[in-house]
């Protein structure tokens, strides 16, 4: 159907997919004649924030307009059409879209009935990481130990018989065997481990790092990694089925100056990876992890701006990781069908990574 003729309905279920509102920091309803709200979204552009303008009336666009700015979504171009009160139907501005969940559908990945838990899973790369596992029919424990978060979450999921919230410190090994306990009683089987729970940690050069920071950093994230993989490994094994994905960074393989405690913290999960995945290489239970670059997480506006700003100058790309695409190769490393690689370090880096 050619855009000048989609009405209000067939815009909303093109675009109101949590995926696409997602990836935008305001959403702004317009009709045709609303240049309110297109000085708005100019405002948002300076602020350095994308925003999506919509047209409720798309029958008045000329198609050529929409194709126009939907193809240079740069300031000028905004501005330019602005005056002419001729809005495309759908403006993405200041940054270039990611392709892959724009574009083209999402694959569906054979999680169907799979059990999975994912650590840190009350936001961040870890929620959607748990949306992409629901969305392919799987059913998902968060762990997390952000208990407020956590119930609104679990909440906002509204899918009680697939989602279970557990409140868990993954640095204590009581509670992680509890929650192990609890997950077993739950849903009867754990398929998928994704080990993604940790912290930033402050910046500084080593010399000034505070020990208790460092300590905190490594025991949340390497120690703590290890106590759920200690807990979960031995009921894949007696089922001898099993998919690990454990978030390491790019941090971990290039070392980021200013963050010794969190480079060497993703160094150690890597370690931690090619460990596990030979020691369960004879069973079908694959152990891999991902690097990712930063991606707008709490954890990532948690640092330093001019420390976030060094670390987005180095990604090719020219932007962050959307949570998506994060999420999108972890559910592909997760599912049955990686069935021979393991002890593996997948890139999520933008191009960064040499190695
Ligand atoms: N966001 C990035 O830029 C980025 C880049 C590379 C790697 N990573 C890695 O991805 C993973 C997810 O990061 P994110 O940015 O989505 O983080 P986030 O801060 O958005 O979410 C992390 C979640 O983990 C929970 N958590 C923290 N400590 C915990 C503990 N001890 N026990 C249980 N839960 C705990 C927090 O409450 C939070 O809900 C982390 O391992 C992180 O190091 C993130």
């Amino acid at each position: 159907m050619p855009v000048h003729e989609w009405g209000r309905d067939e815009y909303l279920r093109r675009f109101a997919h949590p995926f696409w509102f997602q990836s935008f920091d305001a959403v702004m309803g317009m009709d045709w004649h609303s240049s309110g709200i297109a000085t708005s979204a100019l405002r948002l552009i300076g602020e350095e924030k994308r925003a999506i303008a919509c047209v409720w009336r798309p029958q008045r666009l000329r198609t050529r307009e929409v194709a126009a700015a939907n193809d240079r979504p740069d300031r000028r171009d905004l501005k330019k059409n602005t005056k002419r009160h001729s809005l495309a139907a759908s403006i993405s501005v200041n940054r270039p879209r990611p392709s892959a969940w724009e574009a083209h559908p999402m694959n569906e990945y054979d999680l169907k009935e799979r059990v999975a838990i994912v650590t840190g899973g009350a936001q961040g790369i870890g929620l959607a990481t748990a949306n992409r596992i629901l969305a392919c029919g799987g059913r998902v424990s968060l762990w997390d130990r952000d208990c407020a978060l956590l119930d609104k979450t679990v909440a906002g999921l509204g899918k009680r018989d697939r989602v279970q919230g557990l409140a868990v410190d993954i640095a204590d090994l009581a509670a992680v065997e509890g929650a192990t306990k609890a997950t077993m009683a739950h849903f009867g089987k754990i398929d998928i481990l994704i080990n993604n729970a940790a912290i930033v940690g402050p910046n500084a050069p080593t010399w000034e790092y505070p020990p208790q920071a460092f300590r905190d950093v490594v025991n949340v994230g390497l120690i703590g990694t290890f106590y759920c993989c200690r807990a979960v490994v031995p009921h894949m094994i007696a089922a001898n089925y099993g998919r690990i994905v454990n978030l390491a960074s790019i941090a971990g393989k290039e070392g980021n100056p200013k963050a010794p405690a969190y480079s060497a913290m993703k160094a150690g999960v890597i370690g931690l990876t090619k460990s596990l995945g030979k020691e369960l290489a004879t069973y079908n239970i694959g152990v891999n992890c991902v690097t990712p670059a930063v991606a707008k997480t709490t954890l990532a506006m948690s640092q330093a701006p001019d420390f976030l700003a060094m670390i987005v100058s180095k990604i090719p790309r020219g932007r962050m990781l959307e949570l998506e695409e994060a999420a999108a190769m972890i559910c592909w490393l997760a599912s049955a069908e990686n069935s021979f690689t393991t002890g593996a370090v997948f890139d999520l880096s933008g191009g960064r990574a040499t190695y």
